[in-house]
């Protein structure tokens, strides 16, 4: 299955070519720059918001359809419509039907590993996601959100040359193809836990159904390297790495386009999902399928 971009993704690829080339050390670059780069010291912004930048599907009936893409979104959060959690309320009409859900996910992981990789912006999977990966490299048919993380460097890059950018993507079988949309929360530049309200640093959205991804960044832990810890990492989600657990990124496939996912894959699992995780052959109504690698609905 081939992939598409557009002109206007090609030209954003061709920019970021130019200023990567830039920002890049003269010479070989190697593990050691990377780490650097990674542990680059970053001022935070003190006061913390008061107000949630990206919200998730609201009162549907109260967003006007024609609300576009004009940036943050003041929709009033419904406590009870947790169904829609992922999707986003400038875009979503109603959630997608359950049999959709999984080839939109995959969609979605598609475009933003492709376009992430062409404008040169270092991500990989996490969390639920990297699970999915370890089992058959397929999203959890069960699933309906995908975890994608960057690197702090790789915010400020994707902030100051990408923010409410538009992607189109012709979709093998999608009539028109989809238009995906990078919005970047501007309050990535508080770097404390205790903004709260803003532990997502981005979003990449189907503008066609409204569903995203959550982008989260990984910093430097200031707090933790005073204390002795040389390789502390942490978002603002509250999760902490060491540097060489993320890092050197490995090579793989994700819904057979190229990803990354971080190093210490196996024991970043183990501590997050526990080790039967990885396997435990029954897990949301499914089982896996040991001869075709398939998750199999129990019926
Ligand atoms: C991205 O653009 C939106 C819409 O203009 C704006 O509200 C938001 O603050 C911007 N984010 C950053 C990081 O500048």
């Amino acid at each position: 299955m081939r992939l598409a971009i557009c002109s206007l993704a090609r030209l954003g690829g061709f920019l970021s070519t130019i200023l990567l080339a830039t920002a890049l050390p003269s010479g070989e670059t190697n593990f050691m720059s990377v780490r650097e780069n990674v542990a680059k010291d970053y001022e935070s912004v003190t006061e913390i918001p008061q107000d949630k930048y990206f919200s998730e599907c609201a009162l549907i009936s109260t967003v006007p359809p024609s609300s576009g893409i004009s940036g943050p979104h003041q929709v009033e959060e419904d406590a009870e419509s947790s169904f829609h959690y992922h999707y986003d309320g400038r875009f979503a009409e109603a959630p997608l039907p359950d049999d959709q859900v999984t080839p939109h996910l995959s969609a979605l992981i598609r475009t933003y590993l492709t376009t992430m990789a062409s404008i040169g912006a270092e991500t990989w999977i996490m969390h639920g996601t990297l699970l999915a990966w370890w089992w058959n490299q397929k999203i959890f048919p069960w699933d309906n959100d995908l975890d994608v993380q960057i690197s702090e460097p790789t915010i400020h890059f994707l902030a100051d040359y990408y923010n409410m950018t538009q992607h189109h993507f012709d979709i093998p079988g999608v009539s028109g193809g989809r238009t995906y949309l990078l919005e970047i929360n501007p309050h990535y530049v508080v770097r404390s836990t205790q903004d709260r309200l803003n532990v997502i640093d981005g979003r990449w959205i189907d503008t066609s159904s409204g569903l995203f991804i959550d982008i989260t960044a990984v910093r430097k832990d200031d707090e933790q390297r005073q204390r002795g810890n040389t390789e502390a990492l942490m978002c603002k989600d509250h999760h902490r790495y060491d540097e060489s657990q993320i890092f050197p990124l490995r090579d793989s496939y994700f819904e057979d386009v190229p990803v990354k996912v971080p190093y210490a894959y196996t024991w970043l699992l183990e501590e997050e999902y526990g080790p039967k995780s990885m396997t435990n052959k029954f897990f949301g109504g499914h089982k896996f399928n040991d001869e075709t690698k398939v998750w199999d609905p129990i019926v």
